[in-house]
């Protein structure tokens, strides 16, 4: 499974923070947005990760998260000249997928709890696409599933104005290869975008669209707006403080994950200053 992780947008909602950094880049408490998006991937199972961002950003990820091999993955990089929408993640990043069945993320979305159910869908994906749904209180801002009485998928809209339902659908979604066509065929939207929503609208037409509903005991937050940003500081914060543990490390990612050995892990960390971050990291190697 490839992964992708979109990190476009020009986050005018957050001006002037983004005058000088892209949003994915801000942080939430005490880490780069990006960190909680990118071990959400490898948690999920995706060792080869391309990210895709403006050409202004693209170097400052790069001199980020550079090649992945200390965190036993490999990340390639690949600009997006202009926010074409987030399916334009497929056609930026079509010799990536080539033949093979991918997984994306847009890295403004943070998804916290056990993901076990994300690997599983994964594990089992074989044709078509598969999304989450999550209840929210402000569905209309969002793309909004509706589900029949079986589970299976009967309408999906983006933002719409009177919502079917509360399920709105989480910025992370599982295709086949043959997203990258049916990309190649969208057409742009009213605002200008090619939606993600359309892509999957597409699947849905075919039956060929799976929508799994993510428990109440996961977290998904969004990070657009400042005052969405302090929620998911304040939100990763707690966590942190009363468990003593970090969210969204690559480095204990990769190693849970067993993308790193004990050795490799501990190798990576002599890269790192002193400071909390590297002294939880020698706990882990420790415990
Ligand atoms: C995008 C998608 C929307 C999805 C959301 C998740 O919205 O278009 O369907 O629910 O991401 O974060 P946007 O971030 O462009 O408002």
């Amino acid at each position: 499974m490839k992964g992708i992780l979109l990190a476009g947008g020009k986050g005018t909602r957050l001006y002037p923070m983004t005058s000088i950094v892209s949003k994915q880049l801000q942080p939430i408490y005490n880490k780069p947005m990006v960190f909680y998006s990118l071990t959400t991937l490898m948690v999920a199972g995706c060792r080869d990760i391309l990210v895709i961002s403006s050409p202004d950003d693209i170097p400052r990820f790069e001199s980020l998260l550079g090649d992945g091999e200390r965190w036993g993955i490999s990340l390639s990089y690949a600009v997006q000249d202009e926010p074409r929408g987030i399916a334009d993640a497929f056609r930026v990043g079509a010799a990536f997928v080539g033949g093979d069945p991918s997984m994306l993320m847009l890295g403004d979305n943070l998804i916290y709890g056990r993901l076990d159910f994300l690997r599983a869908a994964v594990a089992s994906h074989t044709d078509g696409a598969t999304i989450f749904a999550y209840t929210v209180a402000n569905p209309s801002e969002y793309g909004v599933v509706e589900f029949g009485p079986d589970g299976t998928v009967i309408s999906l809209e983006e933002k719409p104005a009177n919502p079917r339902s509360s399920w709105a659908v989480p910025g992370i979604y599982i295709y086949g290869p043959d997203v990258v066509d049916r990309a190649r065929d969208l057409a742009p939207s009213a605002r200008g975008e090619l939606e993600i929503t359309d892509l999957n609208r597409g699947y849905l037409a075919e039956g060929r669209l799976r929508a799994q509903p993510m428990g109440r005991g996961i977290a998904w937050l969004d990070t657009g707006t400042p005052e969405q940003l302090l929620n998911a500081s304040n939100f990763v914060h707690a966590i942190e403080a009363r468990q003593g543990l970090i969210i969204g490390s690559p480095e204990e990612v990769a190693f849970r994950s067993g993308y790193l050995d004990r050795a490799g892990l501990a190798d990576a960390i002599a890269h790192l200053p002193s400071g909390p971050y590297r002294s939880y990291l020698e706990r882990v190697v420790r415990d």
